[in-house]
């Protein structure tokens, strides 16, 4: 379930002093146990009380009675922590609505110096495995796997936006990054496989350009399809970047070659562009 742009407005400043407090002791307890809670965030006992029970019934915060009486943030009390720390900043001034929903994240609209993108990245436990090698980048985090892997996996596509930028390919332009949330610049445009191209050729071209520079700067996409790609009507911007690998990856030369016939199917089914994935294969890395 996304986070509710409202339930984030609407928090109090104890809730979010209480979210901060469990965040820094989680990194010691796997549940955060009541009377250490209450110490740490130096509110009374009514007022946590309060205040937890705001933060449960927005599913922010769970509990536990056994071994002992704890609690824990869930994947809405990290957002909403980055969310909120984002607002703090300066970075976003008001949360807009919900824009996109994936298997692992959810894009906002926000306001932030024009519009931008907010994308939470929340990855659980399964895909955690492919990360689980490069555990010692937050070992803090080890109990929680989630937290690890999702600001982890937010980081990895912050770094490529970064870098792809900086190269000339044409990516959201990366704002900030908090947590398991990356601010980016919104494109006002919509994904290739809703749009119906009047200069097909054109994109197509623009699309292997692009995937040319990335493979030269070392980024092979990973997950390269008519939906990871949006157009305006003037551009062509490739979106969705956290799974990134480096052309030295051993399975990158059959990886690139998946990214590849997926455009190449898309516009030969959907535009009879005819192009061979062999020819296509060659103009990225000939
Ligand atoms: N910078 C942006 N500006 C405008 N819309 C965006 C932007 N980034 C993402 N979107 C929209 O949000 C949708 C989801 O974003 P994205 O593809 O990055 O993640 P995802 O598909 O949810 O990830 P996953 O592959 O884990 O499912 C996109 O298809 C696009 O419509
Ligand atoms: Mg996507």
């Amino acid at each position: 379930m996304p986070i509710s742009p409202e339930d984030i407005r609407s928090l109090h400043k104890y809730e979010t002093l209480i979210l901060t407090t469990l965040e820094r002791l989680m990194k010691r307890y796997t549940w955060v146990p009541d009377d250490i809670l209450r110490k740490s965030s130096d509110l009374s006992l009514q007022e946590m009380e309060y205040r937890l029970g705001h933060l449960m019934a927005k599913d922010m915060v769970k509990s536990s009675s056994v071994p002992y009486k704890g609690y824990q943030l869930t994947f809405s009390g990290y957002d909403a922590l980055a969310i909120s720390s984002l607002v703090k900043k300066g970075t976003i001034s008001a949360l807009g609505c919900l824009i996109g929903e994936g298997k692992e994240s959810a894009v906002y609209e926000a306001l932030g110096t024009g519009v931008v993108a907010l994308k939470v990245h929340r990855v659980g436990q399964r895909s955690f495995q492919s990360v689980r090698l490069n555990r010692s980048f937050m070992p803090e985090w080890n109990h929680f796997p989630w937290i690890f892997a999702s600001t982890y996996s937010a980081k990895q596509e912050f770094e490529a936006l970064k870098e792809l930028r900086k190269g000339g390919v044409n990516v959201p332009v990366p704002v900030t990054i908090n947590r398991n949330v990356v601010a980016m610049s919104f494109i006002a445009g919509v994904n290739l496989h809703q749009s119906v191209l009047e200069n097909p050729k054109e994109v197509f071209d623009a699309i292997f350009e692009n995937i040319k520079k990335a493979y030269n700067l070392g980024f092979i996409h990973n997950d390269l399809s008519e939906f990871n790609v949006m157009v305006d009507g003037k551009d062509v911007w490739i979106i969705d970047w956290p799974q990134w690998i480096d052309p030295s990856h051993p399975n990158a030369a059959e990886i690139l070659k998946r990214d590849i016939d997926n455009i190449v199917n898309y516009f030969s089914r959907k535009y009879s562009i005819s192009c061979t994935s062999d020819e296509a294969y060659k103009m990225v890395v000939g």
